[in-house]
């Protein structure tokens, strides 16, 4: 396995080779991106993982410079996993100058995670269209885990008529239920023993729907009042329609549910897919 950290290296080690399949990450590597890996070997016979802490998606006041870079650690359970090469660049290869061409997305980017993050979508879509460009992959891979995230990447790859096949692969879980995030870490014990909860509010969600339960207005709001009450500092937990992320029409039976909320200083996303009986 490769470690290359500038795209002028990298183009020379990936001249002629062809059928690439890119895993973009930002690092601090669990199980769930070694999924996204091991998915990804399936589609291809040249694995791209990218690792790039890219600030352009991090708020003013978000974690980009806490957000951990572990990347020794990480090569090595990348090179267990089988992968190519790892593309590490540095920010001054990525950005050599300030980034003022971006990817301008549907309004949906400013719905659900994109109105606590303002930009936060433009500056993923933006990084991602340049790794496409770098990298040439045929295929990409992204985590349900970021439910709108792999939407939006969908959506700019069809409207901008992109070489690339979009993938998204099942959001992999801690034995309790909570989705592995490089975030989970900031928990504390008693805050990784509550952080469950979001994922089991969003089951109960499930079983309603399934039960036959119409109202989401209700649901969205019994299950933000009841993360409240438990400490929880809600920014939404929302029913949508999978094909757009819209609010769904009576009649949509597949729908996902989708919350964001804060443990003390560490905002957790999840969401879970619903097929609903006619
Ligand atoms: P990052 O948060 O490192 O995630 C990289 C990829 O791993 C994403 O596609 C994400 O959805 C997936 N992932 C994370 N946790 C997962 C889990 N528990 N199960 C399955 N997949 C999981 O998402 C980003 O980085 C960035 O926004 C990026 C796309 C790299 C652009 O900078």
């Amino acid at each position: 396995m490769l470690v290359i950290h500038t795209i002028a290296e990298l183009h020379v080690h990936l001249r002629g080779v062809t059928g690439i399949v890119l895993v973009p990450t930002m690092g601090n590597l669990h199980q769930g991106h070694l999924d996204l890996v091991r998915i990804a070997r399936q589609y291809g016979q040249f694995v791209v993982v990218s690792i790039f802490v890219n600030p352009l998606q991090f708020g003013m006041n978000e974690d980009y410079s806490k957000y951990p870079r572990t990347l020794e650690q990480d090569c090595k359970m990348l090179e267990q996993c089988g992968a190519d090469v790892v593309f590490a660049p540095s920010e001054r290869d990525l950005y050599p100058q300030p980034q003022q061409v971006t990817v301008e997305l549907p309004p949906i980017a400013n719905e659900l995670c994109g109105a606590f993050r303002p930009g936060h979508f433009r500056g993923a879509a933006t990084v991602v269209l340049k790794l496409f460009n770098i990298v040439q992959p045929r295929i990409a891979v992204f985590g349900k885990k970021d439910y709108q995230q792999l939407y939006l990447m969908r959506q700019m790859t069809a409207q901008l008529n992109l070489p690339v096949e979009i993938i998204g692969s099942e959001t992999v879980r801690a034995s309790d239920g909570l989705a592995l995030s490089s975030r989970n870490q900031y928990l504390n014990v008693a805050e990784r023993t509550e952080a469950v909860f979001l994922y089991q509010n969003l089951v109960g969600i499930r079983l309603a729907i399934m039960d036959g339960a119409t109202d989401f207005f209700k649901l969205e709001r019994q299950a933000m009042e009841v993360l409240s009450a438990r400490g929880w500092r809600v920014d939404y937990v929302a029913i949508r329609s999978q094909s757009n992320l819209a609010e769904p029409t009576a009649c949509e039976c597949n729908l996902v549910i989708l919350a964001a909320a804060w443990l003390g200083k560490t905002r957790l996303i999840d969401n879970l897919e619903v097929l609903r009986d006619r």
